[in-house]
């Protein structure tokens, strides 16, 4: 798509800062960031808050986030006094979901797991993208072998709007360094051996020399292990 190259191009040789700020002040564009509150959507926050910039910050509260990932969220909203608009799942979906499975059926299949991301997440998220024409994400290549293949603009088909990631190149080091360096509050299970942080009942830490996303829905294949947020068509 012709777009998508003429921002790549645009974002090239740009730092993470940069790409923000130019996202910002596309004059048409309707831009989104969406945080789960990990180390990389705080420093991506960081920039947006720091300089008040045109980028909408959402997050997607499945009713199943860690307590570290509230009280993180709440120092966010004291550090920066910005806004933060939160989605939740349609109550009647989950009434039903949890009235019929019971709270834990994500553990019984793989089937069931997928249909409880779906309810909790992946349609919030339609919610929150709709009208929206610029999607920015935390994920760095260094995350999965998926991840690694992304470039740092593309075009997606499921939500049809273009997908930007700014932290797309860096290292895990880099991310936490900057974050230490510019005091910028982070979700305590990060010091914990918690890497990739989502929902409380899948998501767990991970030992040394584990993949950085071992510890999401460990019980599943490796090859299954996305929800339904990043999928490509
Ligand atoms: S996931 O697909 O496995 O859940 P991951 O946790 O790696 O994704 O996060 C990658 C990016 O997806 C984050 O940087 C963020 O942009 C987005 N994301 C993941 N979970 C949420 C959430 N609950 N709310 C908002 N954005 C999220
Ligand atoms: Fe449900 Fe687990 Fe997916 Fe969260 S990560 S939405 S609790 S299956």
């Amino acid at each position: 798509m012709e777009r998508v190259e003429e921002i790549k191009n645009q974002l090239q040789n740009k730092s993470a800062e940069e790409i923000l700020q130019h996202l910002s002040d596309l004059p048409y564009d309707k831009v989104v960031f969406s945080s789960s509150f990990g180390y990389e959507d705080q420093l991506i926050s960081h920039f947006i808050f720091s300089k008040s910039l045109k980028i909408e910050v959402f997050t997607l509260d499945t009713g199943r986030l860690f307590s570290e990932t509230y009280s993180v969220f709440n120092s966010t909203l004291e550090k920066y006094k910005q806004a933060i608009k939160v989605y939740y799942p349609k109550t009647e979906a989950v009434e039903k979901l949890v009235s019929e499975k019971g709270p834990l059926s994500f553990y019984e299949s793989v089937e069931n797991r997928k249909e409880c991301c779906f309810i909790r997440k992946v349609e919030p998220l339609k919610r929150a993208l709709n009208g929206k024409t610029i999607w920015i994400t935390g994920i760095r290549a260094e995350q999965s072998a998926d991840r690694n293949e992304l470039e740092i603009a593309e075009w997606d088909e499921t939500n049809q709007l273009i997908k930007i990631h700014p932290l797309l190149k860096w290292t895990l080091e880099d991310v936490k360094s900057f974050i230490s360096k510019n005091d910028i509050p982070y979700n305590s299970l990060h010091d914990k051996g918690f890497e990739s942080i989502g929902c409380s009942p899948c998501t767990r830490a991970i030992k040394k020399g584990e993949d950085s996303r071992a510890g999401r829905w460990w019980w599943e294949d490796k090859d299954k292990k996305e929800c339904g947020l990043h999928l490509k068509k």
